[in-house]
Parts: C-alpha cells; structure tokens; sequence
C-alpha cells in the first residue's frame, strides 16, 4: 500500500533550517544539558536541521574553561546520543561552543556574557539571533532574566532578527508564583519570545493524539459524552526519585507530574478541533478545556483524589527502601510520589465523564498510556450465550511500545456464538522505519524556528496552577502520615477505591 506522508503546516515554516543563531544555556554545566540539551543538538546538526552559523555559548557555576568544558559535553554527547557520533561532525561543531564561567546572581556575569558574545558574533557576523535557555534551578529565573535586561541582551540588535527565551520546568510552585515568575519575565521578554518548555509535548506519540483525533474522520464523532463512558490517564514510573529527594520533597507527583505533563495530555485528548494548526489556535483550545475542568471544593477534594508515598519493597526486581528513608527526605514528609485524580469538564462534549489520572514512582512497570473506555453496547444479547462482553476500549500508548490498540469484541471460532475480546494493533516500530526523535530535538527546533505550539502559553500554565493550588490548598491543611503502597504495586487501595466507586477499574497495562 503507498504511504503518504502529510507535512502540516506548522511542521515546516517552508524553511529547512532555522536563521543562523547563537544558543546561551544557563545552566550548562548541569545533568539536563549533558544529557538532553547537547545531545539533542549534535543529533539536529547530524540531521542537518542547523544551519552552519550556529554556535553555544554555556553559563554555569563551574570552574571550567571553554576547552575543559568541550572535553565533558563531548564525553557526554558520545554517552547519551541516540545516533552514533561522527567524530568529525561533532568536533566542527564543538569548536564553536564556549563557556563562561559565573554565579548567575552576580551582574558582572551577564557583562562577560556580553563580551562572549560579541567576540561570536564577530567570528559567525551571520548569527544575529539569540536563544536563551533556562536550564538552571527555577530560582534563578526572575534574576537570569533581569540582568539580560540590564545588559540590554533581551532585544535583538538587528530589527530582522530575534531573541527567545525557553524556560524548564517546574514553572513556578502554585499560582501565585508562577504567576510572578510570569510577570517577572515579562518585565524584560514579551510573551512571543518566551518558550516554557513542556518535555511531553515533544513526544511523537504526544503529538500524535492530535493527528489521530483530527486527520481521522471516524474517530471524531464517537469522542464525546454520547459514546465514551470515561477517560484513564496512566504516567506510570517504575523509578523512584533517583536521589534527587531535595527537589522532590518540595514537589511532590502533583507539582512534579500532574500540573505539566498529564494536564496537557488531558488538553490533547479533550480539546476541540483547533481553527488552524497554529500556536495561538491550539493553545486557545487547550486552554479552554482547562477553564472548563470542573473547580474542587474542599469536599471534593477529599473525594476525587488521592494522594500516596511509597513503602519499600521490590521495584525492576531490586528491593527499594520506602520514600521515607531516600536520602534528603525528611523522615515525617507528607509529599506524595502518587496521585490519582477524578476529574470533570464542565463542557458540552464532556459533561458527566470522568477523566481519572494517576501517576506515580515506583510503580509496577514504567507506562504512559491513554485509556478511551466506550459505552457498552445498548443491549447485549449475546450474554446469554455465555459470553464475557466487553465494551471498547481505545488505548493510546505514548511510551513505551508506542502505538494504539482498539479493543473489541470478536466471535470465537467453533459452533457456538461465542464473543471475546480482541486487540487490533498499531505499533510505530513495525509501521514506521525512521526511529523517533527524542522530545527535547523536536522543541529545541521548534523554539529555533519560533513555533510555540508545542510551549504553554501563559494562560495555559496558570489555569493549570490554579486546579492544582486548590487541591494542594486543601492538602496543605492535613496532618499525619498519608496513605502508602508497596513500591512495585499499582499505588494504593484508595486509588482502587477511587475509581471503583464509578463502577470501573484501572486497566493493567
Ligand atoms: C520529569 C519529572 O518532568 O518527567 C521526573 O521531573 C519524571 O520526575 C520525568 O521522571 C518523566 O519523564 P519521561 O519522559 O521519562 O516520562
């Protein structure tokens, strides 16, 4: 069969590269840049995506020169690449990444920056335009932001050309200070330079629930309130915090998971058809299923979610202590490292389905998937042959073994009417050649080029703040331990309770 291969438009600004640029990451020096960051740019010069007056200039703490630093991102590039590296490739490249060394809260810091870059721009004349990247802790933020306003680094010094900014997560810690860490970029960059940076939205699966709902006519009309009977979101973490217990212990799965990743997951599987394949179109849309979620009281609250930490036990088949006992966690902390949720939207479409979420560390098995559970069907007569009937179900595997399966019921061979259910499967890695791209090469690209459709808008990240302070609201006020489950099991029996009180249960991936 031939297959066609649709570019749409926000896939390509018609240009194959973006304009020559220079990247500052601050930060450079930390796990997110040898890992993701550097990798992530050799794989988009090896597919050619850069154009050839690109260069990087790293900020950090470290004592380190540009050569010394050179040496480690290498190491790491050779580490954490998903293709292989060419030597000869990379080294062009790294030649022209350089390092400043600094305390991010120093101002004579952004004056060497300064400097740094304007000794680049006159090796590379052609690199006018700036990408600012925030891969520092979030407190340092506001101060990163206002001395590139000092130095005057916030405007492009050539009217054609341009300068963006990409923010990490965790974007803020509730509302009121996303919301100031909002103003406080504002203060310096305008709302279409700033890219705050959401790794899901890079994934092809992620991206992919757009194309399946709305390049395909037949699943559209079935998507809604009439047909579909509820909606599981599973991010389910076979890992524990992985020693990074400061930074979690002021998160918790809420903060860390639910307010980014799985609410714009649930934007993506609610949201209505946007007008164009758009940044502002997409955005207005998933915006509007946040505005709809339907608000919790403190006795909703109580009621529609659930909240756990981790005991020891066997987790990938190593036993694991309980989070209570990970170093830098407070031995009486209430963080949570699970949580499930019973949400509504407030809308035509969705009224009266419940969208149930959970995510949590060390669970039975590492899985994100998308569980579309249809209404049965109006009479089931063939029950009376003996048949276990199920109703549909629709799952979307964002990671891993990537694809959709559709379950429904088929006859079992033989004499009798009998039905059982049966999967009709799409898998990526058999339908496609190509190997995916990991998530941060598909932003960094887009925030090159200037597509924000993959980057929360500021209304996006505090709507999304404003469900989740209210629930931490509530938390907040609680005393005692919180409820628990075994590392390596499905989460706690609340959570079971939770949805079994629907009349459902959580589908085992
Ligand atoms: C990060 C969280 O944003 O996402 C981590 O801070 C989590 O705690 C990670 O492990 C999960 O991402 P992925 O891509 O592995 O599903």
């Amino acid at each position: 069969m031939e297959q066609t291969v649709l570019n749409l438009p926000s896939e390509t600004t018609g240009d194959r590269h973006p304009a020559p640029f220079v990247m500052v990451i601050f930060g450079a020096a930390g796990d997110l840049s040898h890992r993701k960051l550097f990798p992530a740019l050799y794989n988009l010069v090896v597919d050619q995506w850069l154009p050839e007056e690109v260069a990087v200039v790293g900020v950090a703490r470290q004592k380190n020169d540009s050569a010394s630093f050179r040496a480690s991102i290498t190491q790491s590039v050779r580490k954490f690449s998903r293709r292989p590296v060419d030597e000869a490739v990379w080294s062009k490249f790294e030649a022209n990444v350089h390092y400043v060394e600094g305390d991010f809260g120093k101002p004579e810091v952004y004056d060497r920056l300064k400097d740094a870059l304007e000794m680049v721009e006159k090796e590379m004349p052609a690199a006018t335009n700036r990408l600012y990247y925030l891969a520092t802790p979030p407190s340092f933020y506001p101060v990163i932001a206002e001395q590139l306003g000092r130095v005057g680094l916030n405007n492009p010094r050539d009217p054609a050309a341009w300068v963006r900014i990409v923010v990490e997560k965790p974007f803020g810690r509730d509302l009121d200070s996303a919301k100031a860490l909002n103003q406080d970029l504002h203060q310096v960059f305008g709302e279409n330079q700033i890219f705050r940076i959401d790794h899901y939205l890079g994934k092809e699966t992620v991206q992919n629930i757009l194309v399946f709902r709305f390049a395909n006519g037949i699943f559209e009309p079935l998507w809604n309130r009439r047909y579909i009977d509820h909606v599981q979101i599973t991010v389910a973490e076979s890992l524990g915090i992985e020693g990074r217990g400061h930074y979690y212990d002021h998160a918790g799965a809420i903060r860390d998971m639910i307010q980014n990743h799985m609410m714009q997951l649930l934007c993506l599987i609610a949201m209505e058809p946007p007008v164009v394949n758009e940044a502002d179109s997409v955005r207005d849309e998933k915006v509007k299923v946040l505005r709809a979620i339907h608000p919790l009281s403190t006795r909703e609250v109580a009621e529609n979610t659930v909240r756990a930490q981790y005991e020891g036990g066997t987790a990938e088949g190593k036993a694991v202590v309980g989070y209570l006992d990970e170093p830098d966690v407070p031995s009486d902390s209430r963080t949570e490292t699970f949580v499930a949720l019973r949400l509504f939207i407030d809308n035509w479409r969705w009224a009266g389905v419940p969208f149930f979420l959970r995510t949590g560390k060390h669970l039975g098995k590492r899985v994100t998937e998308i569980v579309i559970q249809f209404k049965g069907v109006p009479h089931p007569f063939f029950r009376q042959s003996g048949s276990e009937l199920e109703a549909n179900q629709l799952i979307l595997k964002i990671q891993p073994d990537e694809g959709i399966s559709l379950r429904f019921g088929a006859k079992v061979p033989g004499n009798q009417m009998r039905v059982r259910t049966v999967n009709m499967n799409f898998l990526y890695n058999t339908s496609f050649d190509d190997a995916a791209p990991e998530a941060y090469e598909r932003l960094l690209l887009d925030a090159m080029f200037g597509d924000s459709t993959l980057f929360t808008r500021k209304d996006e990240v505090e709507t999304a703040w404003a469900l989740v302070s209210s629930i931490l609201q509530v938390w907040d006020r609680g005393r005692g331990p919180i409820p628990t489950y075994a590392a390596g099991s499905w989460g706690p029996k609340e959570a079971d309770a939770l949805i079994a009180r629907d009349g459902f249960e959580w589908r085992l991936p």
